[in-house]
């Protein structure tokens, strides 16, 4: 039975990728899985699709529950691949479909499948589609997290079809909050559901308040958020919604992320008396190497952390590449209200702390000058500047991080 009844008539037809360990460069050591859901009516309707691999699943649960009758509709919330790849077989299927989608999902859509036979509409924020004993509501979210994305709102059974907003990377049995709520923990769930925004939205967080503000003014009572991976919120819609906002006012732990790369351990032997500086202050610290480590578990912790310290030897006059290639990552991902600074060794010449600085200017992030370098490797003395430089920096991320909710 891969079909679950989220609502009456209200299906999950999706797939879970239990395989699944790099999506894009994102770490899923869970796997994930791709929703989409299938609204059983006069005109029964088809809400996304799945990422190709997984056709077949999805076309055998939508016959499956369809049974003779015809899907008339295609809801495509989003065009990236994990969710319309398998759009192209699903209309072998259902040739007489009509798609809705944005226009800009409609642009995207032409560069992927010949569209020529498909009959698509386009649709703007408050179109709706009366489907029988269902209405829906569309809800354009441009930016969140791609220029076609929106959401799909279903007024008599309360649904909110949201996309990517909401979801997390997780591949299991249960299909709803509650479920996987029994076992384990509130902290759990709300883990994984920041790990996927820390990763997929981080950069959109002023979109996701006003998006949100925008719904609430809306007044849709919401019984489900249904999301395009992971768990369905049945039992806590309002928790998704507060971890947004949460996230999206830059909420972070008071504690120290220290992320770094080493040569020959001259900038890893630095890192002990700069955590005990930081532990000095009171402050906790997490501490993550970066060849050890998935970039993607990295930019969580530096977004779980108020303070970031970031260490890179110097390399030909250049940072270290695995440092610099988190620095992209995370240029990428727009960091706001995080305060960082930087250290490291260097042979004959610095380098790595000064491109570091200028990246972080370049971010716009506020850091604390001009971090902590060794020559070789670090005297006593040097170990002294660490420890003081650790104990400077927990300092000013405790009276930056006051300034926060
Ligand atoms: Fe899950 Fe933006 O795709």
């Amino acid at each position: 039975m891969n079909e679950t009844e989220i609502k009456p008539d209200i299906y999950w037809v999706g797939a879970i990728d239990w395989a699944v360990r790099d999506f894009h460069g994102y770490v899923t050591p869970k796997g994930t899985t791709y929703n989409n859901y299938l609204i059983l009516d006069k005109e029964s309707t088809l809400i996304d699709t799945v990422k190709y691999d997984f056709a077949d699943i999805t076309i055998r649960s939508i016959k499956k529950l369809a049974g003779s009758s015809e899907i008339k509709n295609i809801i495509i919330n989003h065009i990236e691949n994990d969710h319309m790849s398998a759009l192209g077989r699903v209309m072998e299927h259902f040739p007489q479909a009509v798609i809705y989608c944005t226009l800009r999902g409609k642009q995207g859509m032409e560069r992927f499948f010949d569209i020529s036979k498909w009959n698509i509409k386009t649709v703007k924020t408050g179109d709706s589609l009366n489907i029988g004993k269902h209405t829906l509501m569309f809800l354009e979210t441009p930016m969140l997290h791609w220029p076609d994305s929106m959401m799909t709102y279903v007024k008599e059974a309360k649904v909110l079809f949201s996309q990517d907003a909401f979801g997390q990377h997780i591949a299991t049995t249960q299909r709803f909050d509650d479920e996987y709520l029994e076992s384990t923990s509130v902290n759990e769930l709300e883990a994984i559901t920041i790990d996927y925004y820390a990763n997929i939205l981080m950069p959109f967080g002023r979109l996701i308040k006003s998006k949100i503000a925008e719904i609430q003014k809306m007044n849709l009572e919401i019984d489900i958020i249904a999301p395009d991976h992971g768990l369905i919120w049945r039992k806590s819609p309002s928790m998704a919604i507060d971890i947004y906002l949460k996230m999206a006012d830059g909420h972070a732990k008071l504690r120290v992320a220290l992320i770094y790369d080493t040569m020959w351990h001259s900038t890893e032997q630095m890192t002990l008396p700069l955590i005990q500086g930081i532990r000095e202050e009171g402050v906790e610290c997490r501490v993550i190497k970066l060849r050890s480590t998935p970039m993607s578990v990295a930019i969580t912790e530096f977004w779980n952390s108020r303070g970031c310290l970031v260490g890179s030897p110097t390399l030909n006059n250049e940072v270290f590449p695995s440092v610099a290639e988190f620095i992209v990552h995370l240029r990428g991902l727009r960091p706001k209200d995080r305060m960082v600074g930087a250290f490291g060794s260097y042979g004959w010449g610095g380098g790595a702390v000064k491109w570091l600085y200028n990246e972080f200017e370049a971010m716009k992030l506020k850091s604390v000058p001009d971090g902590v370098q060794v020559q070789y490797r670090a005297s006593d003395e040097d170990e002294l500047r660490c420890f003081e430089f650790g104990r400077e920096f927990a300092r000013n991320v405790k009276e930056y991080h006051s300034q926060f909710k």
